[in-house]
Protein backbone atom coordinates (compact mmCIF):
# COMPACT_ATOMS: atom_id res chain seq x y z
CA UNK A 1 0.00 0.00 0.00
CA UNK A 2 1.30 3.67 -1.07
CA UNK A 3 0.37 6.82 0.72
CA UNK A 4 -1.59 9.38 -1.57
CA UNK A 5 -2.99 12.10 0.41
CA UNK A 6 -4.42 13.47 -3.00
CA UNK A 7 -6.87 10.63 -3.70
CA UNK A 8 -8.87 11.03 -0.70
CA UNK A 9 -11.77 12.73 -2.15
CA UNK A 10 -15.02 11.28 -0.97
CA UNK A 11 -16.54 8.28 -3.31
CA UNK A 12 -19.42 7.31 -5.29
CA UNK A 13 -19.54 3.97 -4.55
CA UNK A 14 -18.78 3.10 -1.00
CA UNK A 15 -18.11 -0.73 0.70
CA UNK A 16 -18.61 -0.36 4.69
CA UNK A 17 -17.89 -3.84 6.51
CA UNK A 18 -16.25 -4.44 10.29
CA UNK A 19 -13.06 -5.53 8.65
CA UNK A 20 -10.72 -3.96 5.73
CA UNK A 21 -9.14 -6.48 2.87
CA UNK A 22 -6.26 -6.03 4.86
CA UNK A 23 -5.39 -6.41 8.61
CA UNK A 24 -2.52 -4.38 9.56
CA UNK A 25 0.57 -6.34 11.38
CA UNK A 26 2.40 -5.17 13.96
CA UNK A 27 5.94 -7.41 13.85
CA UNK A 28 8.17 -7.90 16.92
CA UNK A 29 10.43 -4.95 15.70
CA UNK A 30 7.94 -2.58 16.13
CA UNK A 31 7.48 -2.19 12.29
CA UNK A 32 4.01 -3.11 10.43
CA UNK A 33 2.74 -4.67 7.49
CA UNK A 34 -0.48 -5.72 5.66
CA UNK A 35 -1.72 -8.62 5.56
CA UNK A 36 -4.94 -10.52 3.87
CA UNK A 37 -8.02 -10.63 6.20
CA UNK A 38 -9.49 -13.94 6.95
CA UNK A 39 -13.31 -15.06 6.54
CA UNK A 40 -15.43 -15.06 3.35
CA UNK A 41 -16.80 -11.50 3.12
CA UNK A 42 -13.64 -10.38 2.25
CA UNK A 43 -13.03 -13.38 -0.72
CA UNK A 44 -16.24 -12.00 -2.16
CA UNK A 45 -16.27 -8.35 -1.87
CA UNK A 46 -12.63 -7.87 -2.83
CA UNK A 47 -12.94 -8.12 -6.94
CA UNK A 48 -15.91 -6.22 -6.96
CA UNK A 49 -14.74 -3.32 -5.57
CA UNK A 50 -11.84 -3.70 -7.36
CA UNK A 51 -13.60 -3.49 -10.96
CA UNK A 52 -15.66 -0.67 -9.41
CA UNK A 53 -12.67 1.84 -8.18
CA UNK A 54 -14.64 2.15 -5.09
CA UNK A 55 -13.93 2.97 -1.03
CA UNK A 56 -13.90 0.47 1.81
CA UNK A 57 -14.63 2.01 5.34
CA UNK A 58 -13.53 -0.46 8.19
CA UNK A 59 -11.48 -1.59 10.92
CA UNK A 60 -7.49 -2.14 10.47
CA UNK A 61 -7.54 -5.81 12.95
CA UNK A 62 -5.45 -4.19 15.90
CA UNK A 63 -6.37 -1.78 18.62
CA UNK A 64 -5.96 1.74 18.48
CA UNK A 65 -4.56 1.67 14.97
CA UNK A 66 -4.35 5.70 14.56
CA UNK A 67 -4.02 5.39 10.80
CA UNK A 68 -4.39 7.65 7.85
CA UNK A 69 -6.45 6.40 4.51
CA UNK A 70 -4.18 4.51 2.42
CA UNK A 71 -4.28 3.78 -1.37
CA UNK A 72 -3.97 0.03 -2.49
CA UNK A 73 -4.46 -1.03 -6.11
CA UNK A 74 -7.54 1.74 -6.63
CA UNK A 75 -9.45 1.42 -3.59
CA UNK A 76 -9.43 4.01 -1.11
CA UNK A 77 -8.68 2.60 2.48
CA UNK A 78 -10.34 4.19 5.58
CA UNK A 79 -9.52 2.94 8.58
CA UNK A 80 -12.00 3.38 11.89
CA UNK A 81 -10.26 2.68 14.54
CA UNK A 82 -11.42 0.75 17.51
CA UNK A 83 -10.08 0.71 21.11
CA UNK A 84 -9.06 -1.87 23.38
CA UNK A 85 -11.98 -2.01 25.11
CA UNK A 86 -14.63 -1.61 22.26
CA UNK A 87 -12.94 -4.79 20.52
CA UNK A 88 -13.81 -6.81 23.84
CA UNK A 89 -17.37 -5.16 24.16
CA UNK A 90 -18.79 -4.95 20.21
CA UNK A 91 -16.50 -6.92 18.08
CA UNK A 92 -15.58 -10.46 20.93
CA UNK A 93 -18.72 -9.33 22.78
CA UNK A 94 -21.75 -8.34 21.02
CA UNK A 95 -20.64 -9.10 17.29
CA UNK A 96 -19.17 -12.49 18.43
CA UNK A 97 -20.54 -13.95 21.86
CA UNK A 98 -24.50 -12.52 21.38
CA UNK A 99 -25.26 -11.90 17.38
CA UNK A 100 -22.99 -14.80 16.04
CA UNK A 101 -24.40 -17.46 17.84
CA UNK A 102 -27.87 -16.17 17.48
CA UNK A 103 -27.58 -15.99 14.08
CA UNK A 104 -26.11 -19.43 13.97
CA UNK A 105 -29.23 -21.42 15.39
CA UNK A 106 -27.70 -21.23 19.14
CA UNK A 107 -25.04 -23.50 18.49
CA UNK A 108 -23.43 -21.94 21.64
CA UNK A 109 -25.45 -19.88 24.22
CA UNK A 110 -25.71 -16.09 22.94
CA UNK A 111 -25.14 -13.98 25.91
CA UNK A 112 -27.25 -10.80 25.99
CA UNK A 113 -24.84 -7.59 28.25
CA UNK A 114 -25.86 -4.22 28.30
CA UNK A 115 -22.67 -2.98 28.28
CA UNK A 116 -21.59 -4.94 25.28
CA UNK A 117 -24.94 -3.50 23.34
CA UNK A 118 -23.84 0.31 24.22
CA UNK A 119 -20.48 -0.01 22.56
CA UNK A 120 -21.93 -1.88 19.49
CA UNK A 121 -24.51 1.56 19.35
CA UNK A 122 -21.14 3.92 19.52
CA UNK A 123 -19.36 1.84 17.41
CA UNK A 124 -21.66 1.47 14.22
CA UNK A 125 -22.35 5.46 15.47
CA UNK A 126 -18.00 5.71 14.47
CA UNK A 127 -18.69 3.84 11.15
CA UNK A 128 -21.62 5.44 10.11
CA UNK A 129 -20.02 8.39 10.29
CA UNK A 130 -16.36 7.82 8.75
CA UNK A 131 -18.86 6.39 6.12
CA UNK A 132 -20.40 9.93 5.63
CA UNK A 133 -17.04 11.22 5.56
CA UNK A 134 -15.94 9.04 3.00
CA UNK A 135 -19.18 9.27 0.49
CA UNK A 136 -19.90 11.83 -2.38
CA UNK A 137 -23.00 13.83 -2.98
CA UNK A 138 -25.75 11.04 -4.43
CA UNK A 139 -23.01 7.76 -3.80
CA UNK A 140 -24.37 4.48 -3.22
CA UNK A 141 -22.97 3.09 -0.06
CA UNK A 142 -23.41 -0.88 0.61
CA UNK A 143 -22.79 -1.55 4.31
CA UNK A 144 -22.13 -5.44 4.96
CA UNK A 145 -22.24 -8.11 7.66
CA UNK A 146 -24.11 -8.53 11.49
CA UNK A 147 -21.40 -6.33 12.65
CA UNK A 148 -22.98 -2.84 11.58
CA UNK A 149 -26.97 -3.58 11.49
CA UNK A 150 -27.03 -0.18 13.24
CA UNK A 151 -25.39 1.57 10.19
CA UNK A 152 -28.05 1.86 7.64
CA UNK A 153 -30.36 3.81 10.11
CA UNK A 154 -27.69 5.80 11.14
CA UNK A 155 -26.42 6.77 8.12
CA UNK A 156 -29.47 7.90 6.95
CA UNK A 157 -30.01 10.29 9.45
CA UNK A 158 -26.67 11.83 8.54
CA UNK A 159 -26.49 12.04 4.53
CA UNK A 160 -30.25 11.43 3.23
CA UNK A 161 -29.35 11.82 -0.12
CA UNK A 162 -26.98 8.64 -0.35
CA UNK A 163 -28.45 5.40 -1.65
CA UNK A 164 -27.84 2.77 1.17
CA UNK A 165 -27.81 -1.06 0.98
CA UNK A 166 -27.41 -3.74 3.36
CA UNK A 167 -25.97 -7.13 2.81
CA UNK A 168 -25.92 -10.10 5.63
CA UNK A 169 -23.36 -12.25 5.04
CA UNK A 170 -24.97 -14.71 7.78
CA UNK A 171 -27.69 -16.54 8.37
CA UNK A 172 -30.72 -14.49 9.46
CA UNK A 173 -32.12 -16.69 11.92
CA UNK A 174 -35.91 -18.00 12.39
CA UNK A 175 -38.05 -15.81 14.40
CA UNK A 176 -38.46 -17.50 17.61
CA UNK A 177 -35.03 -17.06 17.68
CA UNK A 178 -34.51 -13.43 16.63
CA UNK A 179 -37.13 -12.71 19.19
CA UNK A 180 -35.13 -13.68 22.19
CA UNK A 181 -32.48 -10.30 21.38
CA UNK A 182 -33.21 -7.46 23.50
CA UNK A 183 -32.65 -5.13 21.10
CA UNK A 184 -34.56 -6.91 18.59
CA UNK A 185 -36.82 -3.82 17.97
CA UNK A 186 -33.57 -1.71 17.34
CA UNK A 187 -32.07 -3.84 15.14
CA UNK A 188 -34.90 -4.22 12.68
CA UNK A 189 -35.21 -0.77 12.87
CA UNK A 190 -31.35 -0.04 11.90
CA UNK A 191 -31.73 -2.50 8.94
CA UNK A 192 -34.76 -0.19 7.82
CA UNK A 193 -32.77 2.62 6.98
CA UNK A 194 -31.06 0.98 3.65
CA UNK A 195 -33.34 0.81 0.37
CA UNK A 196 -32.45 -2.50 0.22
CA UNK A 197 -31.46 -5.50 2.68
CA UNK A 198 -30.00 -8.31 0.79
CA UNK A 199 -30.01 -12.26 2.20
CA UNK A 200 -28.50 -15.65 1.13
CA UNK A 201 -31.33 -17.12 1.15
CA UNK A 202 -35.19 -16.39 0.25
CA UNK A 203 -36.26 -17.53 3.85
CA UNK A 204 -33.90 -15.40 5.55
CA UNK A 205 -35.72 -12.14 3.86
CA UNK A 206 -39.05 -13.74 4.31
CA UNK A 207 -38.12 -14.13 8.63
CA UNK A 208 -37.41 -10.40 8.12
CA UNK A 209 -40.28 -9.31 6.47
CA UNK A 210 -42.54 -10.57 9.21
CA UNK A 211 -40.07 -9.41 11.86
CA UNK A 212 -40.89 -5.56 9.97
CA UNK A 213 -44.21 -6.00 10.66
CA UNK A 214 -44.64 -7.48 13.94
CA UNK A 215 -41.93 -5.32 15.67
CA UNK A 216 -41.65 -2.25 13.73
CA UNK A 217 -45.50 -1.91 13.04
CA UNK A 218 -44.66 -1.56 9.44
CA UNK A 219 -46.99 -2.65 6.35
CA UNK A 220 -45.19 -5.18 4.27
CA UNK A 221 -45.74 -7.44 1.03
CA UNK A 222 -46.65 -10.80 2.18
CA UNK A 223 -45.67 -14.45 0.13
CA UNK A 224 -42.49 -15.41 -0.81
CA UNK A 225 -39.59 -13.84 -1.80
CA UNK A 226 -37.59 -15.19 -4.98
CA UNK A 227 -33.68 -15.77 -5.65
CA UNK A 228 -32.51 -12.34 -7.37
CA UNK A 229 -36.33 -11.59 -8.55
CA UNK A 230 -39.48 -11.01 -6.84
CA UNK A 231 -38.62 -8.76 -3.88
CA UNK A 232 -40.18 -7.93 -0.71
CA UNK A 233 -41.40 -4.80 0.36
CA UNK A 234 -41.67 -2.68 3.97
CA UNK A 235 -43.20 0.78 3.76
CA UNK A 236 -41.86 2.66 5.96
CA UNK A 237 -43.52 6.27 5.92
CA UNK A 238 -42.84 7.44 2.93
CA UNK A 239 -40.03 5.16 1.92
CA UNK A 240 -40.09 2.34 0.15
CA UNK A 241 -37.54 -0.31 1.68
CA UNK A 242 -36.78 -3.61 -0.32
CA UNK A 243 -35.85 -7.19 0.71
CA UNK A 244 -34.43 -9.64 -1.27
CA UNK A 245 -32.48 -13.25 -1.62
CA UNK A 246 -29.31 -12.84 -3.09
CA UNK A 247 -27.13 -15.48 -2.22
CA UNK A 248 -23.39 -14.89 -2.55
CA UNK A 249 -20.32 -16.73 -4.47
CA UNK A 250 -16.68 -16.30 -5.91
CA UNK A 251 -14.71 -15.23 -8.62
CA UNK A 252 -15.21 -18.94 -9.91
CA UNK A 253 -13.34 -18.21 -13.71
CA UNK A 254 -10.06 -16.76 -11.70
CA UNK A 255 -10.36 -19.35 -9.61
CA UNK A 256 -11.18 -22.03 -12.37
CA UNK A 257 -7.87 -20.54 -14.09
CA UNK A 258 -5.27 -20.64 -11.23
CA UNK A 259 -6.12 -23.77 -10.42
CA UNK A 260 -5.48 -25.14 -13.82
CA UNK A 261 -1.65 -23.90 -14.19
CA UNK A 262 1.09 -25.54 -14.19
CA UNK A 263 2.70 -24.61 -10.67
CA UNK A 264 -0.51 -25.33 -9.13
CA UNK A 265 -0.74 -29.05 -10.65
CA UNK A 266 2.99 -29.68 -9.74
CA UNK A 267 2.27 -27.94 -5.93
CA UNK A 268 -0.99 -30.69 -5.72
CA UNK A 269 1.51 -33.71 -7.40
CA UNK A 270 4.17 -32.87 -4.45
CA UNK A 271 1.46 -32.39 -1.49
CA UNK A 272 0.43 -35.95 -2.32
CA UNK A 273 3.80 -37.07 -2.46
CA UNK A 274 4.65 -35.31 0.24
CA UNK A 275 1.57 -37.21 2.69
CA UNK A 276 3.12 -40.31 0.99
CA UNK A 277 0.95 -41.01 -1.71
CA UNK A 278 -1.82 -42.57 0.01
CA UNK A 279 -4.84 -43.68 -1.91
CA UNK A 280 -7.02 -41.34 -0.66
CA UNK A 281 -6.80 -37.88 0.61
CA UNK A 282 -9.25 -35.91 2.66
CA UNK A 283 -9.67 -32.33 3.27
CA UNK A 284 -11.45 -29.39 5.83
CA UNK A 285 -10.64 -25.80 4.76
CA UNK A 286 -12.46 -23.93 7.44
CA UNK A 287 -11.75 -20.57 10.00
CA UNK A 288 -11.44 -22.42 13.66
CA UNK A 289 -15.27 -21.65 14.04
CA UNK A 290 -17.86 -24.36 16.04
CA UNK A 291 -20.42 -23.69 13.19
CA UNK A 292 -18.10 -25.61 11.07
CA UNK A 293 -18.55 -28.36 12.73
CA UNK A 294 -14.82 -29.17 12.19
CA UNK A 295 -15.30 -31.95 14.91
CA UNK A 296 -17.68 -34.12 14.10
CA UNK A 297 -16.23 -34.79 10.68
CA UNK A 298 -13.37 -36.05 12.77
CA UNK A 299 -15.47 -37.83 14.30
CA UNK A 300 -16.63 -39.54 11.66
CA UNK A 301 -13.45 -40.39 10.39
CA UNK A 302 -12.48 -41.74 13.60
CA UNK A 303 -15.67 -44.08 13.43
CA UNK A 304 -15.14 -44.93 10.23
CA UNK A 305 -11.56 -46.33 10.52
CA UNK A 306 -12.69 -48.03 14.04
CA UNK A 307 -15.45 -49.38 11.76
CA UNK A 308 -13.20 -50.82 9.14
CA UNK A 309 -14.98 -49.01 6.56
CA UNK A 310 -11.79 -46.47 6.29
CA UNK A 311 -8.40 -47.80 6.11
CA UNK A 312 -5.91 -45.67 7.92
CA UNK A 313 -2.82 -47.02 6.56
CA UNK A 314 -4.25 -45.63 2.99
CA UNK A 315 -6.08 -42.43 3.80
CA UNK A 316 -4.87 -39.06 5.19
CA UNK A 317 -6.90 -35.99 6.01
CA UNK A 318 -5.75 -32.48 6.00
CA UNK A 319 -7.76 -30.30 8.25
CA UNK A 320 -6.06 -26.43 7.62
CA UNK A 321 -7.60 -24.30 10.69
CA UNK A 322 -7.07 -20.60 10.63
CA UNK A 323 -7.36 -19.24 13.42
CA UNK A 324 -10.18 -16.70 14.36
CA UNK A 325 -11.42 -15.32 17.30
CA UNK A 326 -9.49 -16.16 20.04
CA UNK A 327 -10.15 -14.53 22.92
CA UNK A 328 -13.68 -15.69 23.03
CA UNK A 329 -14.54 -18.55 24.98
CA UNK A 330 -16.54 -20.74 22.86
CA UNK A 331 -13.91 -20.65 20.71
CA UNK A 332 -10.93 -21.54 23.21
CA UNK A 333 -13.11 -24.14 23.73
CA UNK A 334 -14.06 -25.73 20.21
CA UNK A 335 -10.12 -25.09 19.82
CA UNK A 336 -9.85 -27.93 22.33
CA UNK A 337 -11.73 -30.25 21.50
CA UNK A 338 -11.15 -30.43 18.06
CA UNK A 339 -6.66 -31.18 18.75
CA UNK A 340 -8.48 -33.82 21.43
CA UNK A 341 -9.72 -35.80 18.58
CA UNK A 342 -7.01 -34.85 16.27
CA UNK A 343 -4.69 -36.50 18.69
CA UNK A 344 -6.90 -39.35 19.31
CA UNK A 345 -7.01 -40.14 16.10
CA UNK A 346 -3.33 -40.11 15.33
CA UNK A 347 -2.49 -41.76 18.73
CA UNK A 348 -4.96 -44.64 17.83
CA UNK A 349 -4.07 -44.78 14.52
CA UNK A 350 -0.89 -43.25 13.39
CA UNK A 351 2.09 -44.86 12.60
CA UNK A 352 6.07 -42.61 13.66
CA UNK A 353 6.39 -40.55 10.26
CA UNK A 354 2.51 -40.97 9.09
CA UNK A 355 0.06 -39.46 10.77
CA UNK A 356 -3.89 -40.23 9.82
CA UNK A 357 -4.66 -36.59 9.91
CA UNK A 358 -2.58 -33.60 8.92
CA UNK A 359 -3.76 -30.55 11.41
CA UNK A 360 -2.26 -26.84 10.57
CA UNK A 361 -3.28 -24.24 12.85
CA UNK A 362 -2.29 -20.90 10.72
CA UNK A 363 -3.89 -19.64 7.78
CA UNK A 364 -2.32 -21.17 4.37
CA UNK A 365 -1.29 -19.01 1.44
CA UNK A 366 -3.91 -18.69 -1.26
CA UNK A 367 -1.98 -20.48 -3.91
CA UNK A 368 -0.99 -23.45 -1.53
CA UNK A 369 -4.88 -23.66 -0.71
CA UNK A 370 -5.87 -24.05 -4.39
CA UNK A 371 -3.07 -26.89 -4.41
CA UNK A 372 -4.83 -28.37 -1.64
CA UNK A 373 -7.79 -28.19 -3.45
CA UNK A 374 -6.78 -29.53 -6.53
CA UNK A 375 -4.97 -32.59 -4.69
CA UNK A 376 -7.79 -33.30 -2.51
CA UNK A 377 -10.37 -36.88 -3.72
CA UNK A 378 -12.83 -35.65 -0.92
CA UNK A 379 -13.49 -32.13 0.60
CA UNK A 380 -15.43 -32.36 3.65
CA UNK A 381 -18.00 -29.18 4.37
CA UNK A 382 -20.15 -29.99 7.45
CA UNK A 383 -20.81 -26.88 9.25
CA UNK A 384 -24.23 -27.37 11.73
CA UNK A 385 -24.61 -23.74 10.29
CA UNK A 386 -23.13 -21.54 7.50
CA UNK A 387 -24.83 -18.49 5.68
CA UNK A 388 -23.37 -19.77 2.32
CA UNK A 389 -20.21 -21.19 2.43
CA UNK A 390 -17.47 -20.29 -0.03
CA UNK A 391 -15.07 -23.18 0.70
CA UNK A 392 -17.50 -25.46 -0.95
CA UNK A 393 -17.55 -23.25 -3.98
CA UNK A 394 -13.92 -22.98 -4.50
CA UNK A 395 -13.43 -26.42 -4.01
CA UNK A 396 -15.49 -26.80 -7.22
CA UNK A 397 -14.17 -24.39 -9.15
CA UNK A 398 -10.86 -26.04 -8.74
CA UNK A 399 -11.31 -29.10 -10.26
CA UNK A 400 -11.47 -28.57 -14.35
CA UNK A 401 -10.38 -32.54 -14.16
CA UNK A 402 -13.73 -33.14 -13.03
CA UNK A 403 -12.15 -35.19 -10.30
CA UNK A 404 -13.13 -34.86 -6.11
CA UNK A 405 -16.31 -35.52 -4.68
CA UNK A 406 -17.96 -32.80 -2.12
CA UNK A 407 -19.34 -33.78 1.28
CA UNK A 408 -21.57 -30.70 1.75
CA UNK A 409 -23.90 -30.04 5.27
CA UNK A 410 -27.76 -29.56 4.43
CA UNK A 411 -27.16 -26.70 7.03
CA UNK A 412 -25.23 -24.48 4.42
CA UNK A 413 -26.69 -21.60 2.19
CA UNK A 414 -24.81 -23.35 -0.40
CA UNK A 415 -26.31 -26.61 -0.27
CA UNK A 416 -29.48 -24.89 -1.58
CA UNK A 417 -27.39 -24.31 -5.30
CA UNK A 418 -24.73 -27.26 -4.60
CA UNK A 419 -27.54 -30.48 -5.10
CA UNK A 420 -25.22 -32.85 -6.66
CA UNK A 421 -22.57 -32.81 -3.80
CA UNK A 422 -22.68 -35.92 -0.92
CA UNK A 423 -25.47 -33.69 1.22
CA UNK A 424 -25.70 -34.64 4.86
CA UNK A 425 -27.19 -34.14 8.10
CA UNK A 426 -24.18 -32.73 10.49
CA UNK A 427 -26.14 -33.59 13.44
CA UNK A 428 -27.26 -37.41 11.94
CA UNK A 429 -23.63 -38.96 12.53
CA UNK A 430 -24.40 -42.41 10.95
CA UNK A 431 -25.47 -39.78 7.80
CA UNK A 432 -22.19 -38.03 7.68
CA UNK A 433 -20.31 -41.40 8.02
CA UNK A 434 -22.03 -42.63 5.01
CA UNK A 435 -21.66 -39.87 2.57
CA UNK A 436 -18.33 -39.66 3.62
CA UNK A 437 -17.77 -43.34 2.69
CA UNK A 438 -19.87 -42.78 -0.47
CA UNK A 439 -17.60 -39.95 -1.27
CA UNK A 440 -14.70 -41.78 -0.92
CA UNK A 441 -15.89 -44.83 -3.05
CA UNK A 442 -17.71 -43.59 -6.04
CA UNK A 443 -16.83 -44.83 -8.87
CA UNK A 444 -15.17 -42.31 -11.46
CA UNK A 445 -17.92 -41.79 -13.66
CA UNK A 446 -20.50 -41.00 -10.86
CA UNK A 447 -17.42 -38.22 -9.39
CA UNK A 448 -17.48 -36.84 -12.93
CA UNK A 449 -21.02 -36.48 -13.38
CA UNK A 450 -21.53 -34.77 -10.22
CA UNK A 451 -18.48 -32.46 -10.60
CA UNK A 452 -19.96 -31.55 -14.06
CA UNK A 453 -22.79 -30.66 -12.56
CA UNK A 454 -21.52 -28.69 -9.25
CA UNK A 455 -18.91 -26.53 -12.14
CA UNK A 456 -21.83 -25.38 -14.27
CA UNK A 457 -23.49 -23.80 -11.37
CA UNK A 458 -20.47 -22.50 -9.60
CA UNK A 459 -19.17 -20.91 -12.80
CA UNK A 460 -22.23 -19.69 -14.13
CA UNK A 461 -22.97 -18.39 -10.70
CA UNK A 462 -19.83 -16.24 -9.67
CA UNK A 463 -19.74 -13.18 -7.27
CA UNK A 464 -20.22 -10.82 -10.02
CA UNK A 465 -23.39 -12.07 -10.92
CA UNK A 466 -23.99 -11.66 -7.39
CA UNK A 467 -23.36 -8.50 -7.14
CA UNK A 468 -24.41 -7.50 -10.25
CA UNK A 469 -27.80 -8.49 -8.85
CA UNK A 470 -27.32 -6.89 -5.53
CA UNK A 471 -26.49 -3.41 -6.85
CA UNK A 472 -29.17 -3.49 -10.23
CA UNK A 473 -31.79 -4.17 -7.57
CA UNK A 474 -30.58 -0.93 -5.46
CA UNK A 475 -30.25 1.30 -8.28
CA UNK A 476 -33.91 0.49 -9.67
CA UNK A 477 -35.48 1.69 -6.11
CA UNK A 478 -39.06 2.90 -7.00
CA UNK A 479 -39.93 0.34 -9.30
CA UNK A 480 -43.54 -0.63 -8.79
CA UNK A 481 -43.40 -4.09 -6.02
CA UNK A 482 -46.11 -6.21 -4.55
CA UNK A 483 -49.19 -5.07 -2.52
CA UNK A 484 -48.61 -4.15 1.20
CA UNK A 485 -50.79 -5.73 4.40
CA UNK A 486 -51.13 -3.47 6.97
CA UNK A 487 -49.40 -5.19 10.39
P1 LIG B 1 -16.36 -17.83 6.65
O1 LIG B 1 -16.72 -16.61 5.90
O2 LIG B 1 -17.32 -18.18 7.74
O3 LIG B 1 -14.96 -17.84 7.14
P2 LIG B 1 -16.41 -19.15 4.02
O4 LIG B 1 -16.25 -20.59 3.69
O5 LIG B 1 -17.58 -18.50 3.38
O6 LIG B 1 -16.46 -19.07 5.61
O7 LIG B 1 -15.13 -18.32 3.57
C1 LIG B 1 -13.86 -18.62 4.11
C2 LIG B 1 -12.77 -18.01 3.23
O8 LIG B 1 -11.54 -18.05 3.93
C3 LIG B 1 -12.57 -18.78 1.94
O9 LIG B 1 -12.19 -17.90 0.91
C4 LIG B 1 -11.44 -19.74 2.30
O10 LIG B 1 -10.66 -20.14 1.21
C5 LIG B 1 -10.62 -18.93 3.28
N1 LIG B 1 -10.02 -19.84 4.28
C6 LIG B 1 -10.68 -20.60 5.18
N2 LIG B 1 -9.83 -21.34 5.91
C7 LIG B 1 -8.60 -21.05 5.47
C8 LIG B 1 -7.30 -21.50 5.84
N3 LIG B 1 -7.11 -22.43 6.80
N4 LIG B 1 -6.24 -20.97 5.18
C9 LIG B 1 -6.45 -20.04 4.21
N5 LIG B 1 -7.64 -19.59 3.82
C10 LIG B 1 -8.72 -20.08 4.44
C1 LIG C 1 -17.43 -14.32 8.40
C2 LIG C 1 -18.21 -13.05 8.64
C3 LIG C 1 -17.35 -11.84 8.29
C4 LIG C 1 -16.03 -11.91 9.02
C5 LIG C 1 -15.32 -13.24 8.76
C6 LIG C 1 -14.03 -13.40 9.53
O1 LIG C 1 -17.18 -14.42 7.04
O2 LIG C 1 -19.40 -13.06 7.86
O3 LIG C 1 -18.03 -10.64 8.62
O4 LIG C 1 -15.19 -10.84 8.65
O5 LIG C 1 -16.19 -14.30 9.10
O6 LIG C 1 -14.25 -13.21 10.90
P1 LIG C 1 -13.53 -12.04 11.72
O7 LIG C 1 -14.25 -12.01 13.03
O8 LIG C 1 -12.11 -12.47 11.83
O9 LIG C 1 -13.68 -10.77 10.94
Amino acid sequence: PRQDPDTFTASDFVVVANRLPVDLERLPDGTTRWKRSPGGLVTALEPILRSNRGAWVGWAGVADADVDPIVEDDIVLHPVPLSADEIADYYEGFSNATLWPLYHDVIVRPEYRREWWNSYVEVNRRFAEATAKASAPGATVWIQDYQLQLVPKMLRMLRPDLTIGFFLHIPFPPVELFMQMPWRTEIVEGLLGADLIGFHLAGGATNFLYLARRLAGHQTSRGTVGVRSKLGVVQVGFRTVRVGAFPISIASGALDEQSRSRSIRARARAIRKELGNPAKILLGVDRLDYTKGIDLRLDALRELIAEGRVDPTDTVMVQLATPSRERVESYVQMRGEIEMVVSRINGEYAEVGRPVVHYIHRPVPRDELIAFFVAADAMLVTPLRDGMNLVAKEYVACRSDLGGALVLSEFTGAAEELKQAYQCNPHDLEDVKDKLEAALTQTREEGRKRMRALRRQVLTHDVDRWARAFLDALAHEGAAGPALVAP
